[in-house]
């Protein structure tokens, strides 16, 4: 069977750009055959709504054309508001008794219609002994997956598996970190518009949740204090500016600073609540990624605040490359980008969403 037939084409439609990535596995290890990425315009998606299919069609294919992939295939994810995932502590039972309990215990904890959401679920641990199991209840709405899987269908591609941001960081962490069994570690992605917290211990998650904000705010931010366009805040957030010759106002700092503590602190109160309703291992550290992740103060503002250690989380830490076709140096700036799409990559046919 060709390569293709086995991993899918991961596809992560951000609010600030489109990606793909294309890799394939062997027994060294995966490899990485395309990476594109496609900005869209601003507004393109708003709170996971695709508000302007045009662009998101557009950067799709153009992305498909310039790399010259011919698989259709594709793993796309959701992510923000309209994904709901819950640990449940349950009495143990068996799969069809559990089958039916899911449905009822769903109807308790999604603040959605039962029949306006796509329930699914996962066994995290069971002991027989104690007569006890935990189990993932993931609710994603209905509307948002159709939203997406229209628009990727409309691009002339095969949207085959429907994955959550939160799963795919996992994912991309496990194959680049392996996992220590005992150890306590937290995700982050920390993007445009969301910000995805998966804290895992050993190969289970323990915890995650989607905060509605992340570096959008920072843009908006400094567009609404200087008066200035989005795109010169853009620059500007990224140590630069559109004009060359132009000097970065001395206010782009402070206000960098103001919503990154703001972020940081929101961030925090996940990782509190985590703590507080856990009996489990402490957070031995953090691994940041996620466009957003390119601010350099971002990370010592969560070390501050966490009081662990936070690292960044490098995608491509095992993934094999051709040095010729991807430079290494262009690569890394782009990392922090390419993480959810990575894991998506991962993901093969007929595996379970
Ligand atoms: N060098 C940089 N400095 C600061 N911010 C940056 C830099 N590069 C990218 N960003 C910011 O990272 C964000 C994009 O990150 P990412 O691609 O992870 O988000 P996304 O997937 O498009 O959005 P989301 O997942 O929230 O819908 C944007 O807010 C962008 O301004
Ligand atoms: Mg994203």
């Amino acid at each position: 069977m060709p390569f293709e037939g086995k991993n899918l084409v991961g596809v992560d439609i951000g609010t600030s750009a489109v990606k793909v990535i294309q890799v394939r596995e062997s027994g060294k290890g995966v490899h990485l055959m395309k990476y594109g990425i496609e900005p869209l315009p601003p507004q393109s998606i708003v709170d996971g709504h695709v508000m302007n299919r045009g662009a998101v069609v557009d950067a799709l294919a153009k992305i498909f054309r310039d790399l010259k992939i011919s698989q259709r295939e594709v793993a796309v994810s959701i992510s923000g508001n309209s994904v709901i995932i819950k640990k449940l502590n349950l009495p143990l039972m068996k799969r069809d008794e559990l089958e039916e309990q899911i449905q009822w215990e769903a109807e308790q904890h999604i603040p959605y219609e039962i029949s306006e959401v796509e329930i699914d679920y996962n066994i995290l641990w069971q002991n027989p002994e104690v007569g006890q199991m935990d189990v993932l209840l993931v609710a994603a709405k209905k509307e948002e997956i159709q939203d997406l899987v229209e628009v990727v269908r409309q691009a002339r591609l095969r949207p085959m598996v429907v994955d959550i941001d939160s799963f795919a960081l996992q994912n991309v962490y496990e194959v680049n970190y392996g996992y220590n069994e005992g150890e306590t570690v937290t995700l982050l992605n920390v993007g445009a518009s969301v910000t995805t917290v998966n804290i895992v211990q050993g190969s289970v998650s323990q915890f995650t949740r989607d905060i509605s904000n992340g570096g959008n705010s920072i843009t908006d931010e400094i567009q609404k204090q200087l008066q200035v366009s989005h795109d010169e805040a853009e620059a500007y957030k990224a140590g630069g500016s559109l004009d060359s010759q132009e000097v970065i106002p001395q206010e782009v700092d402070g206000i960098i600073r103001n919503v990154v503590d703001a972020l940081a602190g929101e961030i925090q109160r996940s990782l509190d609540f985590y703590m507080a309703t856990t009996n489990r291992g402490e957070v031995e550290r953090i691994l940041l990624t996620g466009g957003t992740a390119k601010i350099p103060y971002l990370r010592s503002a969560i070390e501050r605040r966490s009081r662990v250690q936070v690292e960044p989380l490098d995608p491509f830490r095992r993934v094999l490359y051709d040095h010729r076709q991807f430079d290494p140096q262009v690569l890394k700036t782009q990392a922090p980008q390419a993480s959810i799409c990575l894991g998506l990559a991962l993901r093969k046919q007929k595996e379970r969403v």
